[in-house]
């Protein structure tokens, strides 16, 4: 089977009722990034980071998957699909696909300060007080700007075996998620569906200037004919 890597960013989920990070009515507006989404702004604030993400996480749990994460899902009946997303939403997990690497971190998802490692499940709000069994205090499971992506070493070992990119809305100015279409095998086809889409044309790269629920169902139709 060829192996299709699809990078997805907020734009996927903005026709769900996600806001993008970057747009006009982008999700910082009104929020200081580094106050809501840096180590220091935790450190100085942690209500208002809490705050912050549990409002966001209520969201989620109010929201569906669209048509740009279900035409994905119909990829896995002819190749080997992974995705690879900056969104901390649980929307392609929801819509159905298999493999899926978080490059940010999930919002369903908080960790133990004293131990990165213990991860749990989170639905509700996350307060101060709620302590992993070690008694440290649980933090948001998002990748914060200034800390380290501990998934990219595995996204970049699977861009680099994939036989077609997808790019699917995303401002790719975020480093180093941005940076993984340099990991491509040369002249591979790249699809990149985005209204605005940010990076130039090149002869391998098709760009669909359209939103995710229509786009996305077109490269994939047209990927199943192939
Ligand atoms: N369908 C497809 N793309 C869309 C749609 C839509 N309906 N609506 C907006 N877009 C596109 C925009 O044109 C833009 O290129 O989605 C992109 C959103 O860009 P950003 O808001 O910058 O989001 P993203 O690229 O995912 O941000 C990367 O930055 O803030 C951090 O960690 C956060 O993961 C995030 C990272």
């Amino acid at each position: 089977m060829k192996k299709i890597v699809v990078l997805t960013g907020a734009g996927i989920s903005a026709e769900s009722g996600i806001n993008t990070f970057r747009d006009a009515n982008g999700l910082w507006e009104g929020h200081d990034i580094m106050e809501v989404a840096s180590p220091i702004g935790w450190e100085n604030n942690p209500e208002l980071v809490l705050d912050f993400y549990n409002k966001r996480r209520r969201q989620l749990l109010t929201v569906t998957p669209n048509k740009g994460h279900e035409a994905l899902v119909k990829l896995e009946d002819q190749y080997d699909v992974t995705v690879i997303t900056q969104n901390v939403d649980d929307l392609h997990e929801r819509a159905g696909s298999s493999r899926i690497v978080h490059l940010h971190g999930e919002l369903l998802k908080v960790r133990s300060q004293f131990d990165q490692n213990l991860i749990l499940d989170w639905k509700e709000d996350l307060n101060l007080g709620d302590f992993c069994e070690h008694n440290s205090q649980l933090r948001p499971h998002i990748v914060w700007f200034g800390e380290m992506v501990p998934m990219m070493d595995t996204a970049i070992t699977i861009t680099e075996q994939a036989d077609i990119l997808m790019i699917i809305g995303t401002s790719m100015q975020v480093y180093p998620a941005a940076g993984l279409l340099q990991y491509t095998r040369p002249q591979i086809p790249v699809y990149f569906v985005d209204p605005n889409s940010a990076i130039a044309q090149s002869e391998h790269l098709t760009i669909l200037p359209e939103k995710a629920t229509i786009g996305v169902p077109k490269v994939v139709e047209e990927l199943m004919n192939y």
